[in-house]
């Protein structure tokens, strides 16, 4: 008998700016996504005020998903999916978010795209921001820096609330929402643009601001959490958080306390915030040490106490290791890089595979909680190429979810309630740092080139098969 239980939730994962395109359709208002140009693993994305004229724009046409989510909803049924995570583009219910009234092209879109995930049963598992928010808020408000974003983001979540209730049963209120603990979020999560900022990967950082903007994040994603509950008792609601695993990179002292102040910082002040309801013990210590004075309204401890999450759901790609002496080598990862680990491979973009230490984080993150955890984004970014007869050999990405698949079961068998496992960008999307199509995650192969080339069909790949035949064996056969 399997370790996953029958109604274990498999599926994969998009975003809605990584992968809709149709940027200005349907009454669309320009996202923070939609002003970053195409970069790579070398060559940082720029950050551009206004839409520039000839200057190549991934998000603009991204994979198409807005006129193909058919083509591509059919193809994920037919890999079994039980579920499916995307994300709603803020921009396309309120355009500039600051509407009184939400835009009904928008909205219609995400009723089709839900529609057509339930006639397959596939459960929908809904972000409700994914690393975009009104360009407008940005250029207004310097994004989550100013509070007014709260109001405004309520707003959003409880039109969906209302429209969706008792058709969605899964939210998630911000992915990876401790993006924002770090300079690399600033943009990216809290859609604050300092105005000498260009690069997207070279922010000018204010850590003050940065913290600001994730308090608000914090209220607003409380009040979401309570109103949804109201709106749709029958729903959940959970946080998301990119899990960074730190690793001591020598048993010397010194590494073994940087691994968990890091892995505190900046995983659990956020976790701890949206499960428990309030700032963790060492926040104010790294706060007074790093500057950092957090204006708080008289009601907020009240608004983040009654608006703790139903379940936690986390992205895992890599571990990293800490280290106190500043000359070891580094190495690349999700959100933040550290030091390499000589025990362990890395992917072709430095992100270092370490399947183990999925076991690891899920045991870490039930321990701490004790509620129902999802993994919401896992995966190889790599390059596929197509061979002659037209197939995809992506043997390197089957082993890659073998093995953490594998682990996902040790860490059920050690009694982690892990109740859905969503890879990331199922269907080749635009990467999230790099702004390339290069970087495939996808069971699913789409034609579409860095410089914006490619007729957007869509082919499946080798793990196509191997994942299908994952699902309908719930995780036993995995060869
Ligand atoms: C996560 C994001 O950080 O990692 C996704 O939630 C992103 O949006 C994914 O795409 C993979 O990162 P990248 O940079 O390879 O696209």
């Amino acid at each position: 008998m399997s370790v996953f239980s029958n109604n274990f939730l498999w599926g994969g994962a998009v975003a809605a700016n990584q992968c809709e395109g149709a940027f200005k359709e349907g009454g669309k208002g320009l996202s923070g996504s939609d002003m970053c140009t195409g970069g790579s693993h070398t060559k940082s994305k720029r950050i551009t005020r206004t839409i520039e004229e000839g200057t190549f724009y991934p998000s603009h046409e991204a994979i198409d998903f807005y006129h193909r989510y058919k083509e591509d909803i059919a193809l994920l049924a037919e890999m079994g999916f039980k579920v499916f995570r995307f994300s709603i583009a803020w921009t396309r219910i309120f355009p500039t978010g600051q509407e009184d009234l939400p835009n009904e092209d928008g909205l219609v879109f995400y009723d089709n795209v839900i529609n057509e995930c339930l006639k397959y049963n596939i459960e929908p598992l809904v972000t409700i921001s994914h690393y975009e928010m009104p360009f407008a808020l940005t250029e207004k408000y310097n994004g989550w820096a100013s509070r007014e974003c709260i109001e405004l983001y309520v707003k959003y979540t409880k039109v969906l609330f209302k429209r969706y209730k008792g058709k969605v049963k899964y939210w998630l209120t911000f992915n990876e929402i401790n993006a924002g603990t770090l300079p690399f979020g600033a943009f990216l999560s809290l859609g604050i643009l300092n105005k000498d900022t260009k690069e997207f990967m070279r922010q000018v950082d204010e850590p003050q601001l940065r913290f600001q903007a994730l308090h608000h994040q914090f209220v607003a994603s409380a009040l979401a959490v309570a109103a949804g509950h109201e709106i749709d008792p029958s729903c959940k609601i959970g946080c998301m958080i990119a899990y960074m695993t730190f690793y001591p990179y020598t048993c010397n002292p010194d590494d073994v306390l940087l691994a968990q102040r890091k892995r505190d910082i900046q995983n659990n002040l956020c976790g701890d915030v949206q499960v428990f309801g309030e700032y963790p013990y060492f926040a104010k210590r790294y706060f007074e040490e790093n500057n950092i004075n957090i204006h708080m309204e008289p009601e907020d401890l009240e608004i983040l106490k009654n608006g703790c999450v139903d379940y936690y759901t986390f992205s895992y790609y890599m571990s990293i290791c800490a280290s106190a002496d500043p000359g070891q080598a580094q190495t690349s990862g999700n959100l933040t890089g550290g030091v390499k680990n000589p025990y362990v491979p890395a992917s072709d973009w430095g992100w270092q595979i370490d399947p183990l230490g999925l076991r690891y984080t899920l045991n870490e993150i039930y321990g701490r909680y004790r509620i129902p955890l999802m993994i919401v984004e896992n995966g190889l970014g790599a390059y596929d190429k197509i061979e002659e007869d037209k197939t995809i050999q992506d043997d390197y990405r089957i082993d890659y979810l073998r093995e953490h698949i594998v682990q996902m079961g040790e860490a059920i068998k050690d009694g982690v309630d892990l109740i859905a496992y969503t890879p990331w960008g199922c269907i080749d999307l635009v990467s999230a740092s790099t702004g390339e199509m290069a970087k495939r995650y996808g069971f699913i192969y789409v034609e579409k080139y860095d410089d914006g080339t490619g007729d957007l069909s869509r082919k499946k790949k080798k793990s196509f098969n191997w994942y299908k035949k994952v699902i309908e064996s719930d995780g036993e056969c995995l060869d």
